[in-house]
């Protein structure tokens, strides 16, 4: 079947004002399958918001391919960028005009997403009356009113304490379940990752150095130990978050999790 994204061989460089250029993609190739659930995990500046930045199609200028053709895609920042002077109902009524979706459908669309997100005694309230964990939810229902194919999400929850980032991540796992679209999930949280994902790439300076995929059942549990120990093992694989390698000088968890290398880039010394 044909994914629903297909990158290859996908550069990325900017140029500075004084001609100097930085390559921040350096050859991705990356396929995600139709209804997957990918998180790339990478530290702070190897390159994930400009990856998803070309996903979506706001960024064009870039070698290589990144075919997108999964439908529609929603795009769900870390802060909620809501208008503040529309109403929660007024933020998703924009969303859906703005991509023309027929006016007959808004209302169960709208009905359906926000009873999915705990929202629906909230539709008259402006995002300033409503708490940073709220104001999330709204962003992420007026990504899925909008019915995307795929969800393109960047650290989405990195603003909020841990209960309300779990409880949130909880009702996307359910939604995800239940509609089951594409999902390419960017943290640079490592149990977040574990929870969530079916595989995870670890990404650093801008190349996928490590794959896996997470075997734990679904649905999952913050009380597994499971996701405490893979993702314990993940951090080790990340190294101290400079891309340099644990102690032992190797990747941990190969045989235990398949870890596989992506490329056949060599880490940085310690
Ligand atoms: N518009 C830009 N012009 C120049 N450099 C940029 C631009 N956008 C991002 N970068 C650089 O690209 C690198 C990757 O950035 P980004 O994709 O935002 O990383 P991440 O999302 O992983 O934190 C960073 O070093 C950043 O400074
Ligand atoms: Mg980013």
């Amino acid at each position: 079947m044909k994914p629903a994204i297909h990158v290859a061989s996908l550069r990325k460089t900017f140029t500075a004002r004084d001609g100097s250029t930085r390559t921040v993609l350096k050859n991705l190739d990356l396929d995600v399958g139709a209804g997957e659930f990918l998180c790339i995990l990478g530290p702070s500046g190897c390159g994930k918001s400009t990856l998803l930045n070309v996903l979506a199609g706001l960024d064009k200028v870039y070698d290589g391919t990144a075919d997108v053709s999964g439908g529609r895609i929603g795009y769900l920042f870390q802060e909620p960028r809501l208008l503040p002077w529309l109403t929660a109902e007024g933020n998703l009524d924009f969303a859906l005009s703005s991509c023309r979706v027929p006016t007959k459908r808004w209302e169960q669309l709208k009905s359906r997403y926000l009873a999915m997100t705990g929202l629906s005694d909230y539709r008259n309230y402006y995002p300033h009356q409503i708490s940073g964990g709220m104001a999330q939810r709204l962003a992420l229902v007026r990504a899925l009113c909008v019915e995307p194919g795929i969800l393109l999400m960047d650290e989405p929850f990195s603003g909020l304490d841990e209960i309300t980032a779990r409880r949130i991540r909880t009702d996307l796992l359910t939604i995800w379940e239940e509609t089951r679209k594409t999902i390419v999930f960017v943290t640079h949280n490592a149990y977040e990752a574990c929870f969530l994902a079916d595989r995870i790439l670890v990404m650093m300076g801008g190349a996928f150095e490590q794959e896996m995929r997470v075997p734990i059942p679904r649905p999952r549990s913050y009380d597994d130990s499971a996701v405490f120990e893979l993702s314990r093992d993940v951090i080790r694989a990340f190294g101290d978050g400079m891309g340099r390698p644990t102690p032992a000088g190797r990747w941990p968890g190969n045989v235990a999790h398949g870890w596989s290398a992506t490329s056949t880039a060599t880490l940085p010394p310690a």
